[in-house]
């Protein structure tokens, strides 16, 4: 076994192990689940969520929200019924760990492989797949994603067809949060590397086929961590905040992530079209996710607007508050000027928030309404634990509130009310409309109990709370991203 210096290590003292975030083992089916309300028929099609799960106890380190095996947890609703599965994403790692019965390889900053008679020649010395963050479908494939690296194919009873290169187009695969842009269908990614090109961007057209090859991100010289994008109907949208990776301190057992304010955080502005990249710059923060972005005039120098969660530097883990420097954070709205490569910055909501999401048919145009996890003030919650549900109106500045009482809850979904309208009035970079139709989605899990609820909130009166529970008869461990697949 090759261990680089591997750190202590205790997993019974590391929080994203612990409560609502403790993994399970059991994969599980139940039909017909308990209902508290009702469920809408509108709503047929599937609800699912991607989440570190891992299937072992783990050895060396573990990172959240990086480390673990991927686990989908899906929630098939028809006609007013709700069934529940859940599946581990099987990378080859994890079916070996599962022929040997124990974790083989350790979390990223540990750096332990297995070796050759442990896994064969093929596993040994590799890192293992994490395909724990994201799922989404799109061109014919549904897709357990990690974080910049081949996401696997799962099939529709979230069994696992194998690791995705796009047909080899994309073989050092893609970031774990695409943007699929719902006027043209085509899914832009992009992927960061530690050998060069650091970064790259791709586009997938809406048929599944790769329309455009990893292409360089000219500028970036080094290897940089980048979490999410955002996407206009002109530009993929990139931010470049100063968190690189340094092996040098990995194999002396500290972070390999280094957090360096005094680079500042760029935004590249990457013309879809293949243009001339543009940049803009500012100083140094940190954000693991967009909101959405938008084109603020149809002129190629229109200034371009993004929403996104801001936070004043680099957290993972959970376990290093540094109370004379707290971490502070909120949605901010940048707009960002390509011709001058500045960005002015707003705070719209300095409440603590995190998993932002819209109803994604306004990916890359106006949008009015921002879901958020976020919390009551409580102070017994883990970091990246939420007890509540807020909706910010980028059109009034107001925010609502749901209070999930003794509930953790995960990221919010938006699952639109068939044959409505988007929450905009559909006219692009100019509508802002006035509501929207449909449901608010997500998982919840009781802290006093374990037990877990998939909760359905109504758009039109979210502060009402849910229309309908689901008692799930298994505890679903709090965790990443999600969607919500209608039925077609
Ligand atoms: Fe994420």
């Amino acid at each position: 076994m090759n261990t680089h210096t591997p750190p202590r290590f205790d997993p019974t003292r590391v929080a994203h192990l612990q409560g609502s975030f403790a993994p399970v083992t059991e994969e599980v089916e139940a039909a017909d689940l308990e209902v508290t309300g009702v469920l809408p028929d509108a709503l047929d099609g599937l609800y699912l969520r991607n989440g570190p799960n891992p299937r072992f106890t783990p050895i060396g380190s573990f990172l959240y929200p990086i480390d673990g095996d991927g686990m989908l947890h899906g929630i098939w609703l028809s006609e007013g019924r709700a069934r529940y599965r859940n599946r581990f994403v099987r990378t080859p790692a994890l079916l070996a760990e599962e022929r040997a019965g124990r974790a083989l390889w350790g979390g990223l900053e540990s750096m332990i492989t297995p070796d050759a008679d442990q896994v064969g020649p093929e596993l040994a010395g590799t890192f293992r797949d994490l395909p724990d963050v994201n799922v989404v479908r799109h061109g014919g494939r549904l897709l357990a994603l990690a974080e910049s690296d081949c996401p696997f194919r799962m099939g529709t009873g979230l069994e696992t067809l194998g690791k995705e290169d796009f047909g080899g187009a994309l073989p050092a695969g893609i970031t774990a949060h695409p943007k699929i842009d719902p006027v043209t269908g085509e899914m832009v990614v992009f992927c960061y590397g530690l050998e060069p090109p650091h970064l790259t961007w791709s586009v997938i057209d809406r048929d599944g086929a790769v329309t455009r090859g990893p292409t360089p991100v000219d500028g970036v010289d080094e290897p940089m961590m980048i979490h999410d994008m955002a996407l206009t109907a002109r530009y993929a949208v990139l931010v470049l905040a100063p968190v690189f990776f340094d092996l040098g301190a990995a194999m002396a057992g500290g972070s390999f992530l280094a957090w360096r304010p005094e680079r500042g955080t760029r935004v590249a502005l990457i013309p879809r079209d293949g243009g001339p990249l543009r940049w803009a710059s500012d100083e140094a923060f940190w954000m693991w996710h967009t909101v959405n972005a938008y084109d603020e005039g149809p002129g190629a120098d229109a200034p371009v607007v993004l929403d996104y969660v801001q936070w004043s530097r680099l957290t993972v883990g959970g376990g290093s508050e540094d109370t004379a420097d707290p971490v502070t954070g909120g949605l901010v709205r940048a707009r960002i000027d390509p011709v001058a490569g500045s960005m002015a910055r707003t705070m719209l909501d300095d409440t603590r928030v995190e998993f932002p999401r819209i109803d994604d048919r306004r990916i890359g145009s106006r949008h009015r309404h921002v879901a958020l996890a976020t919390d009551t003030g409580r102070t017994d919650l883990l970091p990246g634990e939420y007890d509540a549900v807020r909706w910010y109106d980028t059109e009034t500045g107001t925010s609502q509130v749901w209070s999930a009482g003794n509930l953790s809850v995960g990221e919010p979904v938006f699952a639109p009310e068939p044959g409505r309208d988007t929450d905009g009035s559909g006219s692009g970079a100019g509508g802002t409309g006035s509501d929207e139709h449909g449901y608010w989605l997500t998982f919840a899990t009781d802290r006093t109990d374990g037990s877990s609820w998939f909760l359905v909130i109504p758009a039109e009166d979210p502060t009402s709370g849910p229309v309908a529970r689901a008692r799930i008869p298994v505890r679903v461990p709090l965790g990443l991203h999600g969607c919500w697949l209608p039925t077609v």
